[in-house]
């Protein structure tokens, strides 16, 4: 037992130092150029985005085999499925995001990254209009482009409910977590300085979360884990005052998941004291209370001290402005593409992957991004071998030579296959170190929950984690909170 111990210690140290140090000591990268050594002219592929479609398509594909620049306002990479933990302090902010540089600095060719914002695509033109986000330089300019890959994501929706931009925070991007953070520390404070029984007091400390999706869930889950795990020990008092409300438009929460999932993490929420509010649909908000219908009738106000507003997706501006002007993009929840991750209306040059698709029988998850970057990556790859033979071909005078290539050729693009989703299933933490997993495999579905669902949600979650770098961090984050509790002062 002494001795397996303390050999798969040693193959664990062995492989996260060897990892390591390959993460910290990139290879030399092949320089972009303008054409191969054959004469082959290099083509542009730009990517737009570096979330969870765009990262995973720069990770998988050979990028000496283009020249490769990522445009994007965010310069990192974020591991949103921990995005919930890190406002309470579960997990810190610098633990889930990965910067855009180093990971393509380890790709094999040069890439290039520019900070900045699509503003507008000609598909016709094949350029890219971007506007610079660095503070210093301000402009915009075109960026031209063989192939395109739109993986730009989504923003949360609001429904054109009013009220809820200016008095509601989200939950999508750090600075949101860190909003919510610094609100959460400043209400608490407020509340503080209140009498006991004072309404005002009450209202400041009543922390509302619209919307029963899994990110609604998991934020209220881990608020709750705040109030019951430290802030009872700091502020005992104050916090059996603190109220987590969940408010849910349909009858259930977490309605991707199986029912006795659905059961099981509702009757949790009961069990912890989160009051969930289901068949009720917020239909404006206040700076200090919302408007509920509820089953349709008019019900009574929530006063609330913070708002958090998960409720679902919508497209950006860019992917707005691309549906306007191709006439195929007839879907306004997001762009249409086929099975190939052709942008409907420009198939030859523009490929769209993640949550700025209109995905059919799909949610717009991370593991359906991460699979479309990775099978786009396989095909660009396989693309550039076609065309390196066509090349050859058109060079070749040898006419058993331009028939044998043209053999390759044929199957090479036989080969050049459909994207085909394989969907494992999902996972949500729902507090009290307990979490809910709906697993596939082929045909068969398997349903976790508790305890044992939670080691496997944090497993599965290390095992997603882009860099080895991340994986330590986030293990350290939850070996700290284990022993010293949460730190989320601001
Ligand atoms: P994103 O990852 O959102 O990336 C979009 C990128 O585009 C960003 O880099 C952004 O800066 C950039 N961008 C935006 N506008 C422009 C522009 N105009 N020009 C250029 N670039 C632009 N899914 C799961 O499968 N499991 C989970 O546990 C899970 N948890 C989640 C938790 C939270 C809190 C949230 C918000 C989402 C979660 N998801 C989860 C969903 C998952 O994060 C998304 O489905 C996934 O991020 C989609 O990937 P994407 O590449 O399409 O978009
Ligand atoms: P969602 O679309 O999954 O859920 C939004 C919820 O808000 C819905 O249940 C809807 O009925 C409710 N809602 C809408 N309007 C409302 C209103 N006015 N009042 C009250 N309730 C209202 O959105 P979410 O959670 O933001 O997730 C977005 C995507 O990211 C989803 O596809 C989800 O699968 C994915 N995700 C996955 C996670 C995981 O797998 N653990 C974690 C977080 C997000």
């Amino acid at each position: 037992g002494l001795k397996l111990t303390f050999y798969s210690t040693l193959a664990g140290t062995l492989y996260v130092s060897y990892h390591l140090y390959r993460e910290s000591n990139p290879p030399k990268q092949i320089p972009q150029s303008t054409a191969f050594a054959n004469g082959l002219k290099k083509k542009e592929l730009v990517i737009l985005g570096t979330g969870w479609g765009a990262i995973s398509l720069l990770k998988k594909l050979d990028t000496s085999l283009y020249n490769v620049t990522v445009v994007s306002p965010r310069s990192f990479f974020l591991f949103t499925p921990l995005l919930p933990s890190t406002p309470v302090g579960t997990i810190e902010m610098k633990s889930i995001v990965e910067p855009v540089r180093s990971i393509a600095r380890r790709t094999p060719g040069e890439v290039h990254y520019i900070e900045a914002e699509a503003l507008d695509i000609d598909p016709k033109a094949r350029t890219v209009l971007v506007q610079s986000v660095s503070e210093s330089e301000f402009f915009v300019s075109n960026v031209k482009y063989d192939y395109l890959v739109v993986s730009v994501g989504a923003k949360t929706t609001t429904f054109n409910i009013p009220g809820v931009y200016g008095n509601a925070l989200f939950l999508k991007e750090i600075e949101d977590a860190q909003n919510i953070r610094m609100k959460l520390m400043k209400t608490i404070e407020q509340a503080s300085s209140f009498p006991r029984n004072d309404p005002e007091r009450k209202r400041l400390l009543t922390f509302v979360v619209v919307g029963g999706g899994p990110t609604g869930v998991e934020f209220a889950a881990e608020l709750q884990d705040y109030v019951d795990q430290d802030l009872s020990k700091w502020m005992p008092d104050l916090s059996k005052e603190m109220s987590v409300i969940l408010i849910e438009a349909l009858p259930n929460i977490l309605n991707m998941f199986d029912k006795t999932l659905i059961k099981y993490a509702e009757d949790l929420f009961a069990r912890d004291r989160i009051d969930l509010q289901v068949n009720t649909a917020v239909k404006s908000v206040e700076p200090t209370y919302i408007h509920t219908l509820q089953s349709g009738q008019k019900a009574s106000d929530i006063p609330y001290g913070m708002l958090v507003w998960a409720t679902g997706n919508e497209p950006i501006e860019l992917s707005k402005v691309l549906m306007g002007k191709v006439p195929e993009q007839t879907n306004k929840r997001g762009l249409l593409i086929n099975d190939k991750l052709e942008l409907l209306g420009a198939e030859d040059s523009v490929y769209a992957i993640g949550d700025c698709t209109a995905h059919t029988g799909f949610f717009p998850t991370a593991q359906v991004a991460h699979q479309e970057g990775e099978y786009l990556a396989r095909t660009l790859d396989k693309k550039l071998e076609i065309e390196q033979l066509e090349w050859d071909m058109l060079n070749s005078t040898d006419e058993t030579k331009v028939s044998r290539l043209q053999g390759e050729i044929n199957l090479k693009k036989s080969k050049l296959d459909k994207f085909n989703y394989k969907h494992m299933g999902a996972l949500a933490y729902i507090g009290s170190e307990t979490a809910i997993a709906d697993l596939h495999m082929g045909d068969s579905s398997y349903q976790l929950k508790g305890m044992f669902a939670f080691l496997f949600w944090k497993s599965a979650y290390l095992a997603m984690c882009l860099s080895i770098r991340n994986r330590i961090l986030i293990a350290m984050d939850w070996t700290k909170v284990y022993f010293l509790g949460r730190d989320s002062s601001v």
